[in-house]
């Protein structure tokens, strides 16, 4: 239960940091949340190693934004879930996986005068990736 309540709090953080403009500290690094609860390419924490298998990489092709997580889709561990967030924090799609899912790739159309800030990728074993946009 601690566990939901942290990746609550953190969540609501990172808005609070989207909403007024400010880039999230966990977004660059490791600052400004506990460890643990956020994880990226370039805070790794305790999955050190696994970025390439969990951070999402996203590819932008006009206004179609695709959302890959390099990750096996498998009963007992799998991708469950992408999320694409805009600069102002808004939620711009959202898509839930299955393990009987063949790959976790996600395909969003941006909405017009919006721009993809951030990618979250949510692994059932190895906790929540994000890939900052632009960065
Ligand atoms: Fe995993």
């Amino acid at each position: 239960m601690t566990d939901r309540r942290d990746f609550l709090k953190a969540s609501l953080v990172v808005a609070a940091g989207v909403a007024v403009g400010k880039v999230p500290p966990v977004l660059a690094g490791t600052g400004g949340l506990p460890k643990g609860l956020i994880y990226t390419a370039e805070a790794q924490g305790k999955w050190a190693g696994k970025a390439k298998s969990h951070a999402p990489v996203v590819s932008i092709d006009g206004s179609k934004v695709t959302i890959k997580t390099n990750h096996p889709m498998t009963e007992p561990h799998f991708i469950v879930r992408h999320t694409l967030v805009s600069d102002n924090g808004e939620v711009i799609g959202a898509k839930t996986f299955s393990a009987t899912d063949v790959k976790a790739v996600s395909v969003f159309e941006l909405p017009a005068g919006k721009s993809a800030r951030y990618a979250s990728s949510f692994c059932n074993k190895h906790d929540f990736w994000v890939t900052e946009i632009g960065s």
